[in-house]
């Protein structure tokens, strides 16, 4: 699959185009076509009742700011904050994306505030923003520590980032990489793993096909788990890191007054210690922190 003459870096951003732009967040997830204001609607009011108090509260205490939100998608969020007194503008290097935003925006008579550009790219001046805001986007760059670094340096001084990235201590990652990954493994490896892969859940199926496919590889495996995934060229996602607090804390060196939590616990058969366990170990890690009031760029 890829191509040694390739720099890895730029080689990867191909690759994560061609997912995004074959697969707009959320679209392929409702019963109504593509670009529709039926679909825009299905997956705001999904996005909305699945809202925890605690992201609501967030959310709403940035009226009046200007916010940028890097890897807007088709502006779900962006649509929440366009309506409720955000100064919203967004960035995301899908040109496809965009252009459904673009629509949603419209549709819904918003101020369509978009560009297309790359997250280790931005095109903004250094201390540009109140609010830096980006949900699971970051972990999909190629160059995660360059992308980080330029939401800390288009913050201003006294700024809020808020971020979701995917949790490796969490219970995600442990099933994925530890039960998963060596089924997988050993699946394939079996003469008669195919007919054994057939009558196994979607999900499972879907992965051991693409391994099948393109190759066994940890990384892909993790990476397929995080989205929308199935066998066939840019359909299934390429890269997604796995990150823990302390790297958090390295990535976006230059920040303080970190706060963490955790949210969504895809996969977990048991109906007891289900909020615990999501509390503790949830897959999303949420983050909040600031620039110090003395920083710059
Ligand atoms: C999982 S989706 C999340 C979209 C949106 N934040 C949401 O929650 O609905 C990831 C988004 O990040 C965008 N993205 C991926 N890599 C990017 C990059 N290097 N620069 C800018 N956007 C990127 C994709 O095009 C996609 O729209």
């Amino acid at each position: 699959m890829s191509d040694p003459s390739k720099d890895p870096i730029s080689h990867g951003r191909e690759e994560a185009g061609a997912y995004w732009n074959a697969h707009p967040i959320a679209t392929d997830s409702v019963p109504h076509p593509r670009g529709t204001e039926e679909s825009f609607d299905a997956i705001f009011e999904r996005w909305e009742r699945r809202m925890s108090e605690r992201r609501l509260a967030f959310l709403n205490s940035c009226r009046d700011k200007r916010l940028l939100e890097i890897g807007c998608g088709i502006g779900i969020d962006g649509r929440y904050f366009s309506s409720h007194g955000v100064k919203y503008q967004a960035v995301d290097m899908s040109r496809e994306s965009l252009k459904l935003a673009r629509r949603h925006f419209t549709m819904k008579g918003l101020l369509p505030r978009f560009a297309n550009a790359d997250a280790t790219r931005l095109p903004f001046d250094d201390d540009t923003f109140d609010v830096v805001y980006s949900s699971g986007v970051l972990h999909h760059v190629p160059n995660m520590v360059e992308a980080c670094r330029e939401a800390v340096r288009v913050l201003r001084p006294g700024g809020t980032a808020r971020i979701m990235l995917y949790h490796r201590a969490s219970y995600h990652y442990l099933l994925v990489h530890w039960l998963v990954r060596p089924l997988v493994w050993l699946l394939l490896a079996l003469p008669f793993g195919t007919a054994i892969a057939r009558r196994m859940p979607d999900k499972f199926r879907q992965t051991y096909e693409i391994c099948l496919e393109d190759g066994f590889s940890a990384d892909r495996i993790l990476s397929i788990s995080t989205d929308t995934s199935t066998p066939g060229e840019s359909n299934y996602n390429p890269l997604s890191y796995f990150v823990t607090q302390s790297e958090v804390r390295t990535l976006f060196a230059g920040l303080e007054g970190f706060e963490f939590y955790t949210t969504e616990l895809k996969y977990y058969p048991l109906p007891f210690m289900r909020k615990a366990v999501e509390d503790r170990w949830g897959f999303f890690l949420q983050i909040t922190a600031r620039k110090p009031l003395n920083a710059s760029g």
